[in-house]
């Protein structure tokens, strides 16, 4: 009797050790962007993720041009196989704010790439409907740029949320911005989008916001250690890195955050970060917080009770957290990886 169930349970192991190690699949929202242009880099370079689309939000530039830097990527990279697809054209609710200021006149640190690959022609929304429908509960969601598109998908086809398997978002801050003293860019740039997104009732949402990127820093070393190592995608990423490097010191710092990337990294190895379980909003009204991610740490808000003139506390009721919080990284290990997984190619 024991003898014929061992076969069985051998079986049973090796499926389930084969299905732990199998690539997560993925899709790569993104709005490039220089630390965009290394993440999506970092996820082709990277054995246990298979990107199964890339979609385009437009953010740090313009959406037609975002889509043309996301096919210059696969390009690059010789992926030529995966869907590029472009998707909304604004934000939700507000004006489009670019930011060639900060990535480039061609959002690409102005380095010139050729273009061999072709969009897809559906709309990027609509794609991310599709792929998760054809893989329920296995597509991990990668946003890296404004929510636009997610929420899009979510609003458009509610049921896709259960069947999305997680989403590691960069994005958010709980310890001020980096637009202004509340808000980070990806969220300013649509808090309509992100607060549906963050409130969705996805399984599992990481965000990992500028809390954690501020400590991963980029520097010169890095540089170093690419132009050591040439290759078409180690020369683009130590050119990209040394951009930014020199827009850094002309504001007093010594490196560069890898906010992106870091997100592709949390998605790769998940014990790069500690995360808290935080309930997490959007202030899409105030006057000088909207785009701020509210983390209530404690998950509790005092219940208020009105008596005559007079609210009265009379308790606390409990939150329930959506998200969990990136509060710590470890940095080192996390540009070992990345340049690791870059250099020489
Ligand atoms: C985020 O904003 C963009 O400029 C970067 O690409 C990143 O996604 C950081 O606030
Ligand atoms: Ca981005």
């Amino acid at each position: 009797m024991k003898r014929s169930f061992l076969p069985a349970l051998l079986l049973l192991l090796c499926t389930a050790i084969s299905a732990l190690a199998a690539p997560k699949k993925i899709i790569i929202d993104t709005d490039p962007g220089t630390d965009d242009a290394l993440a999506i880099l970092l996820a082709l370079n990277s054995p246990e993720v298979q990107v199964q689309a890339i979609t385009v939000v437009p953010g740090n530039v313009t959406a037609e041009m975002g889509l043309q830097n996301a096919l210059k990527l696969a390009t690059l990279a010789n992926r030529c196989d995966i869907p590029v697809a472009g998707g909304a054209q604004h934000p939700l609710a507000q004006k489009l704010i670019t930011a060639e200021f900060w990535h480039g006149k061609n959002g690409l640190a102005d380095i010139e790439l050729p273009t061999r690959c072709h969009a897809d022609p559906r709309f990027g929304p609509d794609l991310i409907i599709e792929l998760v429908h054809e893989y329920p509960h296995q597509i991990t969601l990668v946003p890296v740029g404004p929510l636009t598109n997610i929420a899009l998908a979510v609003s458009k086809d509610p049921s896709i949320v259960p069947l999305v398997k997680e989403v590691i978002l960069m994005g958010g801050s709980i310890s001020g911005g980096n637009v202004n003293a509340a808000a980070e860019a990806n969220i300013y740039n649509d808090p309509e989008a992100a607060q549906i997104v963050f409130n969705a009732g996805f399984a599992s949402l990481t965000m990992v916001g500028l809390d954690v990127g501020n400590k991963t820093l980029f520097t010169d070393r890095q540089v170093q250690q690419l132009q050591a190592a040439p290759g078409p995608m180690s020369n683009f990423v130590a050119q990209v890195g040394r951009y930014l490097l020199d827009l850094s010191r002309r504001f007093g710092e010594t490196g560069t955050p890898m906010y992106d990337p870091l997100a592709m990294g949390v998605t790769l190895d998940r014990t790069l970060v500690t995360t808290q379980p935080m309930h997490v909003d959007v202030e899409t009204r105030g006057e000088f917080t909207r785009g701020e991610t509210v983390a209530n740490r404690a998950n509790m808000v005092e219940r208020n009770v009105l008596h005559g003139d007079r609210y009265i506390i009379e308790g606390v009721d409990k939150v329930a957290p959506n998200t969990q919080v990136c509060v710590d990284v470890q940095a080192q290990r996390f540009l070992d990886l990345l340049v690791g997984r870059i250099r020489g190619k």
